[in-house]
């Protein structure tokens, strides 16, 4: 058994889907989420950028007893986990890697959509890696960079006539390549699965990478002692308004209140 926390960090709120799936998956365990919310978004971010918010983050993280670090951020995830991963001694978790396996394993026709920011689209990491899982998928990505502020705005609900026609111009292109697997490739998407689903169809299956990311976790982790795990949350600017969002993004109220770090310093 193993009694300390998993550290979880984004760019903003969005990572709490990733929170809600380890809660769901791993209920007894101790959570430290940072939400960098005084520097959202990153995903049109130069990759150098990213780079430095991503160590500041991980320098606070460290600061607790951590056994592994999960990158819940898309955008982190797919540009530099190999700068933070070989600079970090504690285990450290993308997005990328156990979604991939999931695309690969639920597809039936070798054809995988990929959607995301424009950095994890740029980074082209989905695509490297499942090639290299299988050279012979067939793979389409584009960036979407309405849905995060959508999904911020709350206008996820798929009866919503913006959201439609921002989801129809996005993955039509994607829908006519004849995928079976969209990768939802952002900690926002999740949000947005009833309107893309009502979109692509019940024959595409959507991998939320988040979710897989939690069970990735539970697979390779020494589980924490049973009982109800606790979760603090840390973000960067204005903690008075955290429990609005995370709310939207957990799927149930956080019950506590957020903690302001000046990640700056980090
Ligand atoms: N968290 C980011 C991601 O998953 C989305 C928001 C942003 O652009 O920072 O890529």
């Amino acid at each position: 058994m193993d009694n300390r926390a998993i550290g979880v960090f984004d760019s903003g709120l969005g990572g709490l889907t990733a929170v809600r799936q380890l809660h769901r998956v791993m209920p007894n365990e101790n959570i430290i989420y940072f939400g960098d919310t005084g520097r959202v978004p990153y995903g049109s971010r130069s990759r150098r950028t990213v780079l430095n918010y991503a160590r500041q983050d991980v320098a606070f993280l460290k600061q607790h007893n951590l056994k592994a670090i999960v990158i819940a951020c898309g955008t982190v995830s797919s540009q530099v986990l190999g700068d933070i991963k070989s600079e970090n001694t504690v285990p450290i978790v993308g997005v990328v890697e156990p979604t991939c396996y999931a695309a690969m394993q639920e597809t039936r026709n070798n054809r995988i959509g990929i959607i995301g920011t424009k950095g994890t689209i740029r980074s082209g990491a989905y695509e490297a890696k499942l090639h290299t899982l299988d050279p012979s998928v067939h793979t389409i990505a584009r960036h979407c960079p309405l849905f995060v502020p959508l999904v911020e705005a709350g206008r996820f609900l798929p009866d919503d006539k913006v959201t439609q026609l921002v989801v129809e111009e996005y993955l039509t292109e994607i829908r006519d390549f004849g995928v079976d697997t969209l990768i939802l490739g952002c900690t926002h998407y999740p949000l947005l699965r009833d309107a893309i689903h009502a979109f692509m169809g019940d024959d595409v299956a959507l991998i939320d990478s988040g979710a897989e990311a939690a069970k990735y976790v539970r697979r390779f982790l020494e589980p924490a002692q049973s009982g109800q795990g606790h979760t603090e949350y840390y973000v960067s600017d204005d903690p008075d308004s955290f429990d609005e969002y995370a709310e939207m993004f957990l799927g149930e109220p956080a019950g506590v209140r957020a903690q302001l770090v000046d990640i700056a310093s980090y």
